[in-house]
């Protein structure tokens, strides 16, 4: 554990303890089953960005799950700030767990238990430089409900393992010769101008970063099709770019081994990456 994140405050079930001494019962279903779903949040300036987009979807994941959702609204948006406070506002991340609680191993839950909370800070790994990746493409191997935000992440992480084996850093799945999306982020292609992210669908998780983008798109300054992109329109591209809550936007300028493009990040993920970036300085301002 570094320096950071062993002095980190986290919370765990209504207490404030230090990340190394939280300890959670390896009869938790979340160690067990993987039975639980998760939000990372980043932060700002001491500001959660999209925070109410990103409590929609943790009520979407525990609602899809029907694990109990134990907070409203009020009460998620003052354990976030707090969390954020304890740790120093500034700029982090936050990730934020919930898993169906404690019991005896069964598939199905036979009593009444308390979902188990968590949530932490982190430093935030998208500041700095923007720094271009290559990626691979993988069969989507995953089940068929990628839209809950779930911890259940085998499938993801083998990815990223393969990914990283091969001198990559993303794996972008493709499901009967289609993108869905990369192991821990949402794909964006531009050919021709026109730039394309896949649609809305359970095979995918509705990227709040995705979907922040695609709002933006409403301006005269962007144009963003929701619509699908074959395996070969994506070899074929000029510009690829992945998204996430935790590295923003990032430029794939390999994939499988050939350039995209010419091999440098294109003027597509320039522009949009100007309009997301004047959009995040406004809520900043707006905000303090
Ligand atoms: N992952 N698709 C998958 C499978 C993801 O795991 C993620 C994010 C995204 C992008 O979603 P958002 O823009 O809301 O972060 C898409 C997070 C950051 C993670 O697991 O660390």
């Amino acid at each position: 554990m570094n320096e950071f994140m062993s002095g980190s405050i986290c919370y765990l079930n209504g207490n404030w303890e230090a990340l190394a001494d939280a300890k959670v019962s390896v009869l938790d279903r979340g160690f067990i089953f993987g039975d639980g779903i998760y939000e990372v949040i980043p932060v700002f300036s001491g500001i959660a960005f999209r925070l109410p987009e990103h409590l929609n979807r943790l009520e979407e994941s525990l609602a899809a799950t029907g694990i109990k959702n134990p907070f409203n609204r009020g009460a998620w948006v003052s354990i976030i700030n707090q969390l954020v406070a304890t740790n120093h506002g500034g700029d982090q991340s936050i990730y934020l767990q919930v898993t169906r609680g404690i019991a005896p191993r069964n598939h199905v839950l036979l009593e009444e238990v308390q979902p188990t909370v968590f949530l932490m800070s982190s430093p935030l790994v998208s500041n700095g430089p923007t720094t271009a990746i290559a990626a691979i493409t993988l069969p989507d191997f995953r089940w068929q409900r990628c839209d809950i935000k779930t911890t259940s992440l085998l499938a993801n992480v083998m990815s990223r393992f393969e990914a990283s084996r091969l001198g990559s850093e993303e794996a972008i799945f493709i499901r009967d010769g289609f993108v869905t999306e990369g192991a821990s982020s949402n794909v964006f292609v531009v050919k021709s101008g026109r730039i394309k992210t896949p649609p809305l669908s359970p095979g995918i998780l509705p990227g709040v970063t995705r979907n922040l983008l695609v709002e933006l798109s409403r301006g005269p300054d962007l144009v963003i099709e929701q619509a699908m992109v074959s395996k070969d329109e994506l070899a074929d591209a000029d510009e690829v770019w992945v998204t996430s809550s935790g590295r923003e936007m990032v430029p794939v300028v390999r994939i499988d081994d050939r350039p995209i493009g010419n091999g440098d990040v294109g003027p597509f993920f320039h522009e949009a990456q100007s309009i997301y970036r004047e959009f995040k300085r406004r809520f900043s301002e707006l905000e303090n």
